[in-house]
């Protein structure tokens, strides 16, 4: 099967970078928001990020504008009808997610692949909404998509070997290098990420070192492009601390158990970057 238009659900941080990768690698690419205003951030930051991209040398400024030509905007699912391959990247939450996959199922053609770029939630509930669980897998990307080389594919019971090849096609051609994991809360990346995020917010609150320290002894002793508090800060404290929830819930192991001064900092909106301040603070 020849992937030739994608749709995107979420045109947030990672729809948008996954929208912006797919249309630089040729795609037609609708995405859907909820609401114009959202839309409309999120296509500023697609430009923002072209703009970049030309200005860094990784693009001409031809090829960011064809990228540009090829998106389009939407608020409604129905406009998925023509996708052959659709990414979720909603907010995390199963039951908003098991709605878009239900709509979907009911929107899309019989050939189409459903996959969800969620960081923790199980894909097996997610294809149990459909009737296409052959045809969904998760497809994981990581912040920021354009730049980071990686995708981690989720495979279910349920995926058809079909899908994984067409899946690893798609992968391919946006230049990425792929992994595969199975249906378990935080797939590879997050099963280690988390607990080791988690401990560094741990022994900041003990007084271990400062965040500094903590941060400068892991970026230069372990060759990190960041600490883990600066990670924290640049993923959103509030998505880690969804990520541990959900996968203390499922395995019950302290590993995954937030620590109280995460959910405190979550609780006081300091969620990082985005709301300007976190462990540090942004201006
Ligand atoms: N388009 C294309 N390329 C771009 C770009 C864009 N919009 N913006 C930057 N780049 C390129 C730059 O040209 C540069 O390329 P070269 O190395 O070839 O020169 C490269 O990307 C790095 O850019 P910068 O020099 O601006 O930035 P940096 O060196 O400070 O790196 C960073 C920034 C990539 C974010 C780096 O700090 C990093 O890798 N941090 C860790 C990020 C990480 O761990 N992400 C995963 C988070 S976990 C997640 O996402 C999943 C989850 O489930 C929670």
């Amino acid at each position: 099967m020849d992937i030739s238009q994608v749709g995107v659900v979420g045109c947030g941080l990672m729809g948008s970078g996954i929208v912006e990768a797919c249309a630089r690698a040729g795609y037609q690419v609708v995405v859907r928001e909820v609401s114009d205003e959202f839309l409309q951030k999120g296509l500023a930051r697609i430009r923002k990020s072209l703009a970049t991209a030309v200005a860094r040398g990784k693009a001409g400024q031809e090829q960011a504008d064809q990228a540009l030509a090829r998106i389009r905007g939407t608020l409604s699912l129905a406009d998925f009808a023509d996708c052959d391959l659709v990414v979720e990247a909603a907010v995390e939450n199963m039951d908003l997610k098991k709605e878009i996959f239900a709509e979907l199922d009911g929107v899309l053609l019989a050939h189409a692949i459903l996959a969800s770029n969620t960081s923790s939630l199980c894909i097996t509930a997610m294809a149990s909404v459909t009737r296409r669980g052959d045809k969904v897998l998760g497809i994981h990307f990581f912040n920021p998509v354009p730049v980071m080389p990686l995708i981690e594919f989720v495979r279910t019971i349920l995926t058809s070997d079909e899908t994984m090849q067409i899946a690893h096609q798609f992968g391919a051609s946006l230049g990425k290098t792929m992994v595969t994991a199975k249906d378990t809360p935080g797939f590879i990346v997050n099963r280690l990420l988390i607990p080791y995020v988690l401990d560094a917010v741990r022994a900041y609150d003990e007084g271990l070192a400062t965040r500094e320290d903590i941060d400068t002894a892991i970026k230069l002793g372990l060759n990190h492009p960041m600490g883990p508090l600066t990670l924290l800060d640049f993923v959103g404290l509030e998505t880690c601390l969804f990520i541990a929830d959900a996968m203390f819930e499922e395995y019950k192991d302290s590993r995954y158990a937030a620590p109280p001064l995460l959910r405190r900092m979550v609780l006081a909106g300091h969620l990082g970057r985005k709301s300007g301040k976190g462990f540090y603070n942004y201006g």
